[in-house]
């Protein structure tokens, strides 16, 4: 389950380890996306490393590369601090964005998130 914008602002406020941003193409907003960097386990993420906590583009701007130009503007800033991984945690089924994060070239840790295990955490390496 996605969480509402709102929802995230909101948990960003409350934790000193969020990094969130406003998606824009052009002048429109078009998604919005947030890091967590692993200090602080307060926040309910279990992830040592920089964490993509929320990504969301909006629906007119789905499948036209906002959230690979996202992934990818966040990479080169990630590479310029010297970090060389980011996680994130997928849900399954239907709905899931797992095969975006699949051709972005994250894989699965072999870790499990959630009551029932049923979100995979992914890691993209560079
Ligand atoms: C999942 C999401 C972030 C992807 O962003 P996007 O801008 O639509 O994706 P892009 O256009 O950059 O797609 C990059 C590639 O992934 C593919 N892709 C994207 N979403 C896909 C999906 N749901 N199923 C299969 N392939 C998908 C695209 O076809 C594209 O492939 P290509 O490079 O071969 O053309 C966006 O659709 C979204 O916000 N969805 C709703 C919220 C959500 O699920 N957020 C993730 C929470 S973990």
């Amino acid at each position: 389950m996605v969480a509402d914008n709102a929802i995230s602002i909101a948990d960003a406020h409350f934790s000193e380890s969020a990094w969130f941003r406003a998606i824009y193409v052009g002048e429109d907003p078009a998604g919005f996306i947030m890091l967590h960097n692993g200090y602080d386990y307060e926040d309910g993420l279990e992830c040592h490393g920089v964490f993509l906590w929320r990504l969301m583009v909006a629906g007119p701007y789905q499948g036209s590369g906002v959230g690979r130009g996202a992934i990818e503007m966040i990479v080169e800033s990630l590479k310029a601090r010297g970090i060389s991984e980011l996680y994130a945690g997928c849900g399954q089924g239907p709905s899931s964005p797992a095969p975006f994060y699949e051709k972005l070239g994250f894989v699965p840790t072999g870790v499990f998130y959630g009551d029932d295990d049923d979100e995979i955490e992914i890691v993209l390496r560079w």
